[in-house]
C-alpha cells in the first residue's frame, strides 16, 4: 500500500499530523511566518532551544521541537536549515523530503506535513524525496523486528490553493519515487528469491502494470539468436539466462528513439576465478543496472515522454560448477566478434556485449548501459559517485548536464586509446580483459567494441548503487542512483524534438 499523498494550503501549526517539517531560510527572521506563529505558541522556551542549538538556518542544520504541552496540532516539529533561500533548487526540495520521510520513519510516524519553499518543481521533487527518504526495506524481518508503524499519510503544505498542475506534479513525483523503489526493492531482494527468470518475471509484471510492451527472451531462444556470450556466463547456473526487452512508445509516433539497458546479474560468484568469500553478499546487487532499467521504465509510463524508450535487461548468474565457462574459452557473439575469456570474475562486460549489440539494431538515437561493472571504478571514484564514458563528447557533456540537474554524482571518465591495445588477443578477435591498470576504462572500452556508430553512453554504477548507510535520498542497501539522471535525460531529449 502506498503512501497517500496530498497538497494543501493550511496553515503548518493547525495540521494534525505526527510530523511537521518546517524549512527555514538561513538568517531567516525567526518572528515571521510559520515559525513566528511557533515561538508565540512555545513562549521563551523556542529561543532558548533556537540558541542552545545555534540553529541558524545554514543548510543541513536541524532542530526537533516537542510540542507536548502546548495546544499546537502536530506532535512533533522538525526544523531543517534551508541556506540560502536565493540558491534552493528542486534538488534541494526532494533532499528535504527524503530527510522528512527518513525522520518520519524513525519518529513511527503515520502522518507527515511539510512546508514547501517557493521553487519551481517543488510538488514533484518533495514527492519523490518523500517517497525515497521513507523507504526502507523489511520484507524478511519477522516478530519484533517486523515494523509496527508505517508511514500512510503526506501532505505537502503550499502556499495558495492547489492548481491541478501542482498536484499533477505531485502525483508524478510519487510515481517517480515508487518506481524508483523498484529498483531498491529488486537490489535488497536475496539472490536464492531473486533469479535471472524472477527478474524478468518481474519486468513483465512491471510492463504489464504499466501498460508497456515486452518481450523475454530465454535460454533456448537466446541460442537461437546468437547471444552466445550471455549463454556462456550463464551456463555455470542451474537457473538459465534471460534477456528482457521493454518497450515504451507515445501516442504521437516520436522523433527520437532511446535504449537504456542494464547489467542483470542475480548473482555474481566470479565463477571459476571465485571471488574471496568476505563482502560477497554484496553480488546479490550486480543486477542494479537492470534494477534500475525496470524502474526507469515504470517511471517512462508515468512520465509519457514523446520519446520512443526501450529497456534492456541482460540477465544471468555466474557461478562455478562443472559446466561454468573457463579462462581460455572462446565464444562468438551476437555481434559476431568472437571473444577470448580471460578471467570469469568480469561477466558484465559479456553480457552487456550481446545486449548491445542486440540494441544497435534498433537504430537508436542514443543506447546507455549501466553496469555494477568494475572495483576499479569504485576505486577511482569512491563509493558514492558513478563513472560514465560516451563515444560523443557532445553526448557526454548532455549527459552531464543530466546527472547535474538530477543532483546524481556521476563523472566523466576517458576512453583512454592507449589502453586499447590490451584488449588484443593472440587467439579470438578480442580479450575480454586487459590489464589491471584503468580497469574501468578497459572495460568501457571492451563494451565500446560492440556499440557500433551508436552513439553511447556506459555508466557504471559499482559504488552507487548499493549504499552501506543512507545518505542523501538514498537508504541502505540498493539505491536506484542513476534513474533520475536517466530521466533527466529522457525529459530533454523529449523538450528538443
Ligand atoms: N560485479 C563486479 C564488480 C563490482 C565490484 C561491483 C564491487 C560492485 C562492487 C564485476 O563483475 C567484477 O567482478 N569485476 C571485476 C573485473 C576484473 C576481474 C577484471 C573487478 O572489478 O574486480
Ligand atoms: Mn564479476
Ligand atoms: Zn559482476
Amino acid at each position: 500500500m502506498s503512501i497517500k499523498l496530498s497538497l494543501s494550503s493550511s496553515e503548518p501549526l493547525s495540521v494534525a499530523a505526527d510530523v511537521l517539517v518546517l524549512g527555514v531560510p538561513e538568517g531567516s527572521p525567526m518572528k515571521e511566518g510559520a515559525l513566528g506563529d511557533l515561538a508565540k505558541a512555545l513562549g521563551p522556551s523556542m529561543g532558548k532551544l533556537v540558541k542552545r542549538d545555534e540553529f541558524t538556518g545554514k543548510k543541513d542544520q536541524t532542530l526537533e521541537i516537542s510540542t507536548t504541552g502546548t495546544d499546537l496540532k502536530p506532535g512533533r516539529i522538525l526544523l531543517i536549515g534551508l541556506g540560502n533561500p536565493a540558491l534552493l533548487t528542486e534538488i534541494d526540495v526532494r533532499l528535504l523530503g527524503a530527510r522528512a520521510g527518513r525522520f518520519a520513519l524513525g519518529a513511527k510516524a503515520s502522518s507527515l506535513a511539510i512546508e514547501l519553499p517557493p521553487v519551481t518543481g517543488a510538488e514533484r521533487a518533495a514527492a519523490e524525496g518523500v517517497i525515497l527518504g521513507s523507504y526502507r526495506f523489511t520484507k524478511y524481518l519477522t516478530g519484533d523486528r517486523a515494523p509496527k508503524h508505517k508511514l500512510e499519510r503526506a501532505t505537502l503544505l503550499i502556499s495558495g490553493k492547489a492548481s491541478k498542475d501542482a498536484k499533477d506534479a505531485a502525483t508524478l513525483g510519487q510515481h517517480i519515487g515508487e518506481a524508483i523503489c523498484i529498483a531498491r526493492d529488486l537490489i535488497n531482494e536475496p539472490p536464492n528469491e531473486l533469479y535471472p527468470e524472477i527478474l524478468a518475471n518481474r519486468a513483465v509484471e512491471v510492463a504489464k502494470e504499466h501498460g508497456l510492451e515486452v518481450k523475454v527472451f530465454d535460454k533456448p531462444e537466446l541460442e537461437k539468436k546468437g547471444m552466445k556470450l550471455v549463454v556462456a556466463v550463464g551456463q555455470g547456473s542451474r537457473r538459465d539466462p534471460r534477456v528482457v526487452h521493454m518497450t515504451y512508445r507515445p501516442e504521437k509516433p516520436a522523433k527520437k528513439k532511446l535504449v537504456f539497458i542494464g547489467k542483470g546479474l542475480t548473482f555474481d560468484t566470479g565463477g571459476i576465478c571465485i571471488k574471496p568469500a568476505p563482502g560477497m553478499e554484496e553480488m546479490k546487487g550486480d543486477m542494479g543496472g537492470a534494477a534500475n532499467v525496470v524502474a526507469l521504465m515504470a517511471a517512462v509510463a508515468a512520465l509519457k515522454p514523446e520519446v520512443e524508450v526501450h529497456g534492456m535487461l541482460g540477465c544471468a548468474e555466474n557461478m562455478p560448477d562443472g559446466m561454468a565457462y573457463r579462462p581460455g574459452d572462446i565464444f562468438g557473439s551476437y555481434d559476431g566478434k568472437t571473444v577470448e575469456i580471460i578471467n570469469t570474475d568480469a561477466e558484465g562486460r559479456l553480457v552487456l556485449a550481446d545486449v548491445l549489440a542486440y540494441a544497435r539494431e534498433l537504430k537508436p538515437d542514443l543506447i546507455v548501459d549501466n553496469a555494477t561493472l568494475t572495483g576499479a571504478c569504485v576505486v577511482a571514484l569512491g563509493p558514492t559517485v558513478s563513472g560514465f564514458f560516451s563515444n560523443r563528447d557532445e553526448v557526454a557533456d548532455q549527459f552531464k548536464r543530466a546527472a547535474k540537474s538530477a543532483g546524481e554524482a556521476m563523472w566523466h571518465m576517458p576512453l583512454v586509446e592507449d589502453l586499447r591495445d590490451g584488449l588484443k588477443s593472440d587467439w579470438a578477435d578480442l580479450k575480454h580483459v586487459a590489464d589491471r591498470w584503468g580497469g574501468a576504462i578497459t572495460a568501457a572500452l571492451f563494451l565500446r567494441e560492440f556499440v557500433g556508430q551508436t552513439p553511447w553512453v556506459h555508466v557504471d554504477v559499482a559504488g552507487p548503487s548499493m549504499a552501506n548507510k543512507p545518505y542523501g535520498v538514498f537508504a541502505k542497501g540498493g539505491t536506484g542512483q542513476g534513474v533520475l539522471t536517466f530521466l533527466k535525460l529522457i525529459e530533454e531529449y523529449a523538450s528538443a524534438s
